[in-house]
């Protein structure tokens, strides 16, 4: 049970953090660092501010791999005595915890340190991996529990800092952070930081490479390498208008600038939501801004999670349900009913492909993550799940009062880190409770503690899937040819689900009360029918990564080999993970394909970052 602390934080029990804030709570962070991309290393000190909750206790830090120097303590913040320290044993997961005995009084702790050359957090790029091809580039990816790998800290999200950082790096290469920049625009190879408002650690951040700067609005604006940058710009132009929706619906953006940077390619994920300054995987660029729902996402972030935060991992689709259920109401306002209902759609899709394979276990909201690394909870249970009961309350209670209760939901738990349980507190006494008649049609118990999802759950309708799916009917019927197919006016998400459906009928063998699609004699065999479509549409070819992902996991499915050169370049150039560990899976499922993937893997891995090697290592069980 939370405790009386003399503070407003309760001690929700995180299984995956060593630190004990509850005794010894870390505010404040000055971080200073030599970026040595030589040694790949970021070597300097991290001094901690800590509020002294239990005055005998000593300070616990999350630490992983990192190399600690020397420690010492201060009552004053000017002089510092030397301090002994003890590291834990370490944990696969968790690494190791870092205890530090505290002199009575003493509220800074100044560690000495520097980072591993292999840092799951941070990601050391050669030149050659870069868009310029110059410089080499390094960035961090804190979330979920890899912020201990490069800062000695209480890696919980339940603890929230301010911070302050000094960055010293090669002179012709620029540093940015989570934070407000306050060195201006001189590029001097010195660069100072600083974050007012209290965040978790997993939203701190730094990336350093040839980066350039463009302004998108007058609060917004992208970072990204020379070549990229003018493609960025043109391709992120709707992110002010993006920021204007999302206050007119959710209140003020709190964060002062919004800014984007576009990574090199082997970023693992799509987006990742740093205060102020979003990380982007490159994969977006597409040209027509098909893709820029991932902006939506990572800035409703800053409502939904930097604003509002999960207590721990397993409150995690507090953040990602309710980002996913913004983003979707960003889309509807900026783009239209119909492209969101499309997404919705797309999401529904790959939230049934989930319940469909995963154990009851992790179907559930609310999960129990104890042993297990939270970086593999990752499924769209907390993302479309989560969404879908966001959506099941809105349609329920009417728009204009859900609105209203999300409005001073972000208000009143602002800055703060909240359990699922004070979630439904809140909700309890501000919705359900002012509405009982309506409530009664909303299982909240079984949206957040069941596996599946409620019978009466919300169902999106795309008038526009509909007509994809009567044209793919058609197609598979041999009723006309590919190329007499109406995608002239087709949308990304409209190609997306024709692909998507297309292989469901082929994996089901039937198409209406017929079976085209199997292989025996005179019946054509898949890849013939995959032949078929790509000389009509080029789609070995597409350059939109959503699309072109779609097309090579259905080319390994259906054995057409014409696409193999392409899949092989897309593994060795692409690092996200959400495409490149179901390529890997795919290919994994027969002895020829697993060969191939494996001598494919020998030379991408040295290219994907900690944090992918990870999950295709487990995938195809690489021993290293
Ligand atoms: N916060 C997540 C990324 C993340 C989650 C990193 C868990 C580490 C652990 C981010 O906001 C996200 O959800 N990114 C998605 C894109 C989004 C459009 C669904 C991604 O990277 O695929
Ligand atoms: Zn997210």
């Amino acid at each position: 049970m939370a405790e009386a602390q003399g503070n407003r934080e309760p001690a929700a029990q995180d299984f995956h953090s060593y630190a004990n804030p509850a005794a010894v709570r870390v505010r404040h962070l000055d971080l200073d660092w030599d970026v040595l991309f030589d040694q790949k290393i970021l070597k300097g000190t991290a001094v901690l501010t800590v509020d002294r909750i239990s005055p005998t206790q000593p300070l616990i830090l999350d630490t992983r791999d990192l190399n600690i120097e020397k420690v010492e303590t201060s009552l004053d913040g000017v002089n510092y005595s030397p301090a002994t320290f003890t590291i834990g044993s370490s944990d696969k997961i968790l690494g190791a915890s870092m205890t530090i005995p505290l002199p009575a009084k003493a509220n800074r702790v100044r560690i000495h340190y520097s980072t591993a050359p292999g840092a799951s957090g941070l990601q050391w790029l050669e030149p050659t991996q870069t868009a310029g091809k110059k410089d080499p580039f390094v960035f961090t990816q804190s979330e979920a529990i890899h912020a201990r790998s490069w800062i000695p800290l209480q890696d919980t999200p339940q603890v929230r800092v301010t911070y302050t950082a000094r960055v010293r790096t090669p002179r012709q290469l620029l540093a940015v952070m989570s934070a407000e920049n306050l060195s201006g625009p001189a590029r001097d190879g010195d660069y100072s930081f600083r974050m007012r408002q209290p965040i978790p650690s997993y939203l701190i951040a730094l990336a350093v490479g040839d980066l350039r700067f463009k302004a998108l609005g007058s609060r917004t604006g992208v970072y990204a390498e020379p070549p990229v940058i003018d493609l960025a710009a043109k391709e992120l132009s709707d992110t002010e208008k993006m920021v204007v929706t999302t206050e007119r619906l959710y209140g003020p953006y709190r964060w002062g600038r919004y800014d984007i940077l576009v990574l090199p390619p082997s970023f693992p994920y799509g987006g990742m939501e740093n205060p102020r300054l979003t990380f982007a995987t490159p994969t977006i660029l597409a040209g027509d801004k098909s893709l820029v729902s991932l902006v939506a996402h990572e800035l409703a972030h800053s409502w939904s999670g930097n604003l509002v935060t999960n207590a721990t991992w397993s409150d995690f689709w507090l953040n990602e349900g309710f980002t996913v259920y913004l983003e979707r109401r960003i889309l509807e306002a900026v783009y239209g009913h119909a492209r969101e209902e499309m997404e919705a759609a797309l999401g529904l899709r790959d939230l049934n492909e989930d319940l469909a394979t995963l154990p009851d276990p992790d179907e559930i909201l609310h999960i129990d993550l104890k042993g297990r690394d939270p970086d593999e909870g990752s499924t769209d249970i907390p993302y479309e799940k989560g969404a879908l009961f966001l959506r099941h309350l809105e349609e329920t209670f009417g728009r204009a009062r859900f609105d209203r209760f999300l409005r001073s939901y972000f208000n009143h738990f602002a800055f703060q880190s909240i359990t699922t349980e004070q979630f439904v507190a809140y909700l309890k006494l501000n919705l359900l409770s002012k509405n009982p008649t309506l409530a009664e049609r909303v299982p909240v118990d079984e949206w957040l503690n069941k596996p599946g999802i409620p019978a009466s759950a919300p169902k999106p309708v795309s008038p526009a899937f509909a007509r994809v799916e009567e044209q793919a009917m058609r197609w598979l019927r041999r009723e006309v040819t590919a190329e007499k197919i109406p995608t002239a006016k087709w949308t990304t998400q409209e190609w997306l689900h024709f692909l998507k459906f297309v292989q469901d009928q082929v994996s089901k063998g039937f198409v209406g009360d017929r079976i085209v699609l199997s292989v025996p004699p005179g019946t054509a065999p898949p890849a013939a029918r995959m032949e078929e479509l790509d000389k009509a549409f080029h789609l070995t070819r597409s350059g939109n990564s959503e699309i072109a992902f779609q097309w090579l996991l259905m080319s390994i499915r259906n054995r057409y080999e014409p696409a193999s050169p392409r899949l092989e370049e897309f593994l060795l150039s692409i690092g996200r993970r959400k495409f490149i560990k179901p390529l890997y899976e795919e290919l994994a499922k027969t002895p020829q394909g697993k060969e191939r993937a494996l001598r494919i893997y020998a030379r991408a891995r040295p290219t994907y970052h900690p944090i992918a090697v990870a999950s295709i290592d487990e995938v195809l069980k690489w021993k290293s």
